[in-house]
C-alpha cells in the first residue's frame, strides 16, 4: 500500500500548490526532492567535469556520475558497461536507429512497428527505411493492441528490427514482449523497446525480457529532465559505430584516422549531464524503495476508480477502458480536446489533450485528439474524485454548446 501523505513530502511542490491535481505524469512526473538537491549539491559544491580531471574534486564528480551506471544497471539487471546516458528516450532512441540501422540495414530487410508507437520511436526507424531502402510493416492492431497472433503475421526471414513500444502512452496498454522477443529472435531479428511509459510504472527485466535494446527518460520518473538511457547488449554496442564524434570519447586522434574507446564511452560525446545523471540515482533509489509492484497496483486502483467513475458521465467516449496500467484516454463527444481541457485548467487540473506525439494511434482512432489523465505515486483518491467532478462539469458545459 502507498502513503500518499508521506509520498507527498517528497516533493516540494505540494508546498507551494497543496491543492495540485497532477494528471500528467505520462508527459512529466514531479520532481522528487532528492533529485534536486542531489543536482543543487553538485553544482553548488562540485561542478567540476567528468573523466577528465586529475585532481579530487573532479574524481568525485566522475565516481558519483559512474555510480549512477551501476544503480541503473542493476535496477535493469543489466551490466553498468550496457548502459549509456543520452539526452532522454527519443535521443536513445534516434541513437540507436542512426547508429545500428544507417550502417547495418539495406535494400530488402524489414522493420516492424506498430501503429501504437510515440513520433520517437516511429520516425527514426521511417527515417532509416527511406534512407536504406529497408521496409517497414506495422503489426495490425486487434482491439488497439498489439498480439503475438498479429505480430507473426508480418514477421518474415527478412525481419532484421523489431522496434516496439512496451506500454503505449496514450492507450496505456502492455505490449507482450517476451513472446515476441522470443519469435523475434527465432528468426535472427533485434528488438528495441520504448520504456518510457513502463519503466516508471513496473518492474522491467532486460534480462528476463531478452531485449536487443530499451530506451527510457528519467523525467518521467521523477528524475531529472534532459537524460536518459540507452541499455543495449554488449555485443550489440561493440558491433554499434559512435553517432556522434569528438570530446572525451576519442582514444587517438591523428590528422587522417581515429580510434575510440570501447562502449559505453563511444557514444557520450563531450561534456556529459552531469548534474543530471549524478541525481538521477536519488529516482531509482526512491522507486525501489517503494517498490514499483506497489506503484504499479496503486496506479491501477486510481484508474479503475476513475474508469468508474467516467463511465457514469454523459458524453465521455472512453478509449482503452480495459487497460492495465494508470493511463485514460477519452475525449467529450463533439468537443475539441483543447477546449475541454480548459475546463480542467480552470479547476486546476493538469491533464493532457492533443495528439501526445503519437499521430499513428489519432489515425488509427480516427481522431484529431485526445485527453489524457495519467496517475502517478503521489495521487490519491481526492484527485480522482477532483477529475471526475470537473469531467462532469465539462460534459456538461458542452452540451449545452451542442444543443445551441
Ligand atoms: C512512449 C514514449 N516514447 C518516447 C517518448 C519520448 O520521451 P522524451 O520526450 O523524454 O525523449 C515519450 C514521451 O512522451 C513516450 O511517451
Amino acid at each position: 500500500m502507498i502513503d500518499v501523505k508521506e509520498i507527498r513530502k517528497h516533493f516540494k511542490i505540494y508546498e507551494k500548490y497543496p491543492d495540485l491535481c497532477y494528471l500528467d505524469s505520462a508527459a512529466s512526473a514531479l520532481k522528487l526532492k532528492e533529485v534536486v538537491d542531489s543536482e543543487v549539491n553538485y553544482l553548488n559544491y562540485n561542478g567540476t567535469n567528468v573523466h577528465r580531471g586529475v585532481y579530487k574534486l573532479s574524481y568525485d564528480a566522475t565516481n558519483s556520475y559512474e555510480e549512477t551506471r551501476e544503480v541503473v544497471a542493476k535496477f535493469l539487471n543489466a551490466k553498468s558497461d550496457e548502459i549509456v546516458f543520452t539526452r532522454g528516450c527519443s535521443d536513445a532512441l534516434n541513437m540507436f536507429a542512426t547508429s545500428y540501422g544507417l550502417n547495418f540495414l539495406k535494400k530488402g530487410d524489414e522493420i516492424i512497428s506498430s501503429e501504437l508507437e510515440h513520433h520517437s520511436s516511429q520516425m527514426p526507424w521511417l527515417n532509416v527505411s527511406q534512407k536504406t531502402g529497408a521496409t517497414i510493416k506495422y503489426i495490425p492492431l486487434e482491439n488497439d493492441q498489439i498480439t503475438i497472433q498479429n505480430f507473426k503475421k508480418v514477421l518474415t526471414k527478412n525481419t532484421k528490427i523489431v522496434a516496439l513500444t512496451h506500454v503505449s502512452n496514450v492507450l496505456g496498454y502492455i505490449t507482450p514482449l517476451k513472446e515476441i522477443i522470443k519469435l523475434a529472435h527465432e528468426v535472427g531479428a533485434i528488438v528495441i523497446v520504448d520504456a518510457a511509459q513502463s519503466i516508471p510504472h513496473m518492474k522491467v527485466d532486460v534480462k528476463e525480457l531478452d531485449c536487443d535494446a530499451l530506451a527510457f527518460s528519467a523525467h518521467k520518473m521523477m528524475g531529472p529532465t534532459g537524460v536518459g538511457v540507452l541499455y543495449a547488449k554488449k555485443k550489440l554496442l561493440n558491433l554499434m559505430p559512435p553517432r556522434d564524434f569528438g570530446g572525451d570519447m576519442a582514444e587517438d586522434v591523428y590528422l587522417d584516422h581515429m580510434t575510440y574507446k570501447d562502449a559505453p564511452y563511444k557514444f557520450e560525446t563531450g561534456t556529459p549531464m552531469i548534474s543530471e545523471v549524478i541525481a538521477l540515482k536519488e529516482a531509482i533509489k526512491f522507486l525501489d524503495n517503494v517498490g514499483l509492484d506497489n506503484i504499479y497496483n496503486h496506479e491501477k486502483y486510481l484508474r479503475d476508480l476513475a474508469i468508474k467513475g467516467l463511465k457514469e458521465i454523459p458524453n465521455v467516449i472512453i478509449y482503452n477502458e480495459d487497460c492495465p496500467t494508470g493511463i485514460i484516454s477519452f475525449n467529450i463527444k463533439g468537443t475539441h480536446p483543447h477546449d475541454a481541457a480548459s475546463v480542467y485548467d480552470n479547476n486546476n487540473i493538469c491533464l493532457r489533450a492533443g495528439h501526445h506525439c503519437a499521430e499513428l494511434v489519432m489515425h488509427h482512432l480516427n481522431v484529431i485528439g485526445t485527453l489524457r489523465a495519467s496517475f502517478y505515486i503521489y495521487n490519491d483518491e481526492e484527485d480522482v474524485k477532483k477529475f471526475i467532478e470537473a469531467t462532469k462539469e465539462a460534459s456538461e458545459f458542452f452540451k449545452m454548446f451542442m444543443e445551441d
